[in-house]
């Protein structure tokens, strides 16, 4: 197989993280560069068991470092960049709304400046259904390629600021790129801040679970594994300039989500606490994924068998996330590194 030269941004977070492991095992002739600030959302412990592999290298950087960013493409010549790196947490932009538009916006723009200079042969824009706004309950309605961005949130103006940039990038200088929207992930090494690690992690405490609102808005979740199977073959086989969606009709209300995950871990309703709705609070999100499975993506998952596997991967993995609760992780990088 051909030997690549793969940037992986924001591969210390939770797809970015997935993904990595993912590149390592399936492509073993790949250089797999993973870059990440390495922010609260960053954590490298869960790279412990690749992090000795020839085909793996860390890089710790601001994508909105230009100066830095620069020199390392000159160095590197990467022949993909696949970009995931952001701040993603919804609630978070609510409160801090600058850092989005640094990371989101300005880090990306000098991302696409870097590959334009040295020739990057793809630019995978790991976006996300946000940027479309909200749907209304009727269930015959999707999300399309086609559908207008209409951003509700800080965040997911943010990003679609980004992927207007990308798309202004090949229009303007042919920069092959692609992006792509996946629905609301979960799996391993998911952050404990978003609904369903939090919901898990909590519930195994006995702890109350804060439900926004009265519960009902939906989400369309995708187990992490087959959104990195979609971004792989994107990376491939997608066509330049085109946008991917990506979803596996899952949509799920938040409440449903929460019950379920008490319901598996036999614990009671009663530990659901509803409280104050998130502003601007999007009712629904439901993906349309006709173009990537014509592409030749299928998921494996379903809600139920992923969830089934999450909780267990929680179960099994509980020094992970108390070491994220606890702020432990944050301190890897410096042991690691002897910085
Ligand atoms: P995450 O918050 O878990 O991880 C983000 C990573 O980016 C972290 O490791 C963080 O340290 C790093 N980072 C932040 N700012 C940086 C900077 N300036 N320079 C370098 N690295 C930086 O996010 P996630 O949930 O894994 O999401 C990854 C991407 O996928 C995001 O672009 C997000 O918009 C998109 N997305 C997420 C979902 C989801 O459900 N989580 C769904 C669709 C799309
Ligand atoms: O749709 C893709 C998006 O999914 C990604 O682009 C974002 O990066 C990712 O964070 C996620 O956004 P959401 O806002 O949908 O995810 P979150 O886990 O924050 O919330 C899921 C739903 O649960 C949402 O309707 C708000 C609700 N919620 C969330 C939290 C954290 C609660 O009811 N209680 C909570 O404590």
């Amino acid at each position: 197989m051909t030997q690549k030269k793969v940037l992986v941004t924001g591969g210390a977070g939770f797809i970015g993280g997935n993904f990595v492991q993912y590149m390592v095992d399936k492509y073993p002739n790949y250089a797999i560069h993973n870059l990440d600030l390495l922010t609260y959302a960053g954590d490298l412990t869960k790279h412990q068991s690749i992090e000795q592999q020839e085909n793996y290298t860390f890089v710790k950087a601001d994508i909105a470092d230009r100066e830095v960013i620069m020199i390392l493409f000159e160095k590197e010549q990467f022949d993909y960049v696949v970009h995931f790196a952001a701040e993603s947490h919804v609630d978070r932009s609510i409160t801090e709304p600058d850092i989005f538009v640094q990371t989101n916006v300005v880090g990306t723009q000098v991302l696409l400046d870097a590959s334009k200079k040295f020739g990057v042969q793809k630019f995978v824009h790991v976006s996300t259904d946000e940027v479309y706004g909200e749907l209304d309950f009727d269930p015959m309605i999707f999300f399309t390629e086609q559908t207008p961005l209409a951003p509700n949130s800080p965040y997911s103006a943010s990003k679609a600021a980004s992927d207007f940039f990308v798309r202004a990038y090949h229009e303007t200088y042919g920069l092959p790129v692609n992006i792509t929207r996946c629905s609301n992930n979960y799996g391993p090494y998911h952050f404990p801040e978003k609904l369903i690690p939090l919901t898990i992690s909590r519930v195994l405490n006995d702890q109350k679970v804060p439900v926004y609102g009265d519960g009902k808005n939906i989400r369309d979740w995708l187990h992490v594994w087959d959104h990195c199977a979609a971004i792989d073959l994107v990376l491939h086989k997608g066509v330049n300039g085109e946008v991917y969606n990506v979803g596996g009709h899952n949509e799920r209300s938040n409440l449903e989500v929460v019950k379920t995950i008490i319901a598996a871990l036999e614990k009671s309703e009663e530990l659901i606490e509803y409280v104050k709705d998130r502003p601007g609070h999007d009712k629904r999100y439901a993906i349309d994924p006709t173009k990537l499975e014509q592409l030749g993506w299928k998921p494996t998952y379903t809600f139920e068998t992923g969830i089934a596997q999450t909780i267990q991967w929680y179960l099994d993995n509980k020094e992970w996330w108390e070491r994220i609760l606890s702020g432990e992780y944050r301190g890897y990088f410096e042991k690691q590194y002897k910085l």
